[in-house]
């Protein structure tokens, strides 16, 4: 099938390659929007990562020039308007799960490398500075660990900071939590007053935008670490940084921002930071920041490759794959 990949970076270009089969790939750099959305013209399918945005009017010009299926490289879907896909008669379909073990594994990464200063030792080592001042860290046996929203890649986090030996809390109003783990299902509240690491893992949608609010942030314990490696939306940038300042956050670990459209996935290495807010957190010695990465693995891209071709293969021989959303079959996602 005739499809045009969007956001196409070199890795996209290897993998996807290796998998492609009969299906034509045309590659893009560019990220998918109202701008670019003619390079699609006269394609009947197209392929989008997470930060192309395929909002109402990019669906109508999709629909006007000719595609009928839009099929995502990840399982986040919220840049996608699924009402107006349905409208225009274009499917939609994702890859649910492709190693949820990247990112639960990214996201213990984050919080082992803030927790023992692992950025600023190592600078400090490279420079002949082997002073541990400033270094302190705490142990993670006996920590409460919170995690909000316990799918996939939830309960993989679970299972690895209960091997540390953490309690573990979770808050999800969907779950069903296997009963042999040893994880106790809280309200909100209790896994925002006890937790002494909080770590999101719940969709972003309307319900859970700025989920960690100043509010949320309120009811934390003083110097707790904050991990996202969900969506940046989930957590109102502005908010953290006035915690941050007070010492109400400890300790910060994020893969993903809410404004990231405009910088990950580029080398903006040799131009000037527009975004003041996202250059104010590089600013603080507790913050560590990756470019949306947790799900960048040699397996994750090979299982992103093969499900989105079997995606392709299924829309072309006009059965489904499984894999297909609509606003309906994702409500409380
Ligand atoms: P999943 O669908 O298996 O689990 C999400 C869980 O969040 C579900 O159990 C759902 O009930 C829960 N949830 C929904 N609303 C909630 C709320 N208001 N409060 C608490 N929990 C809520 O998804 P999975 O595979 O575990 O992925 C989680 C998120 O991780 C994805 O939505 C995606 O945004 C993000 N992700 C990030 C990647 C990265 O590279 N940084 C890569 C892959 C996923």
């Amino acid at each position: 099938m005739k499809t045009a990949v969007f956001s196409a970076r070199s890795y996209d270009r290897e993998y996807l390659g290796r998998e492609q089969g009969k299906h034509e790939l045309v590659f893009f750099d560019t990220h998918l929007d109202t701008r670019t959305v003619r390079l699609a013209d006269g394609f009947p399918a197209v392929c989008v990562f997470v930060n192309d945005s395929v909002d109402k009017d990019v669906v109508a010009a999709l629909a006007a020039g000719g595609t009928r299926f839009i099929v995502l490289r990840s399982a986040g879907f919220n840049h996608v308007d699924l009402d107006a896909a349905a409208r225009a008669g274009i499917a939609v379909a994702r890859v649910p799960a492709y190693s949820p073990h990247a990112v639960a594994e990214h996201t213990v990464g984050l919080i082992l490398a803030l927790n023992r200063q692992l950025p600023r030792a190592r600078a400090r080592v490279r420079e002949g500075n082997f002073s541990l001042d400033g270094l302190m860290g705490f142990d993670l046996h006996g920590k409460t660990a919170g995690l909000i929203g316990i799918g996939r890649i939830g309960l993989l986090v679970a299972r690895i900071l209960s091997g540390f030996g953490c309690r573990v809390l979770a808050s999800d109003p969907y779950a069903q939590v296997p009963e042999e783990l040893p994880l106790e299902l809280v309200d909100s509240e209790t896994l925002l007053a006890e937790a002494d690491i909080v770590s999101l893992h719940c969709p972003l949608t309307p319900q859970t935008h700025h989920i960690i609010d100043a509010s949320a942030l309120a009811q934390m314990k003083p110097g707790v670490m904050l991990i996202n490696t969900s969506r940046g939306g989930l957590v109102d940038t502005r908010a953290v940084i006035a915690a941050l300042k007070t010492g109400r956050i400890g300790y910060l670990g994020l893969d993903v921002y809410e404004e990231e459209g405009d910088l990950f996935f580029e080398d903006l290495s040799n131009r000037i930071i527009a975004d003041d807010v996202f250059a104010r957190l590089l600013t603080f010695p507790n913050v560590l920041i990756t470019g949306h990465q947790a799900f960048f693995t040699d397996e994750a891209m090979t299982a992103i490759a093969r499900t989105t071709m079997a995606n392709l293969d299924a829309f072309a021989a006009g059965r489904e794959s499984g894999n297909e959303i609509t606003a309906e079959s994702v409500r409380g996602e």
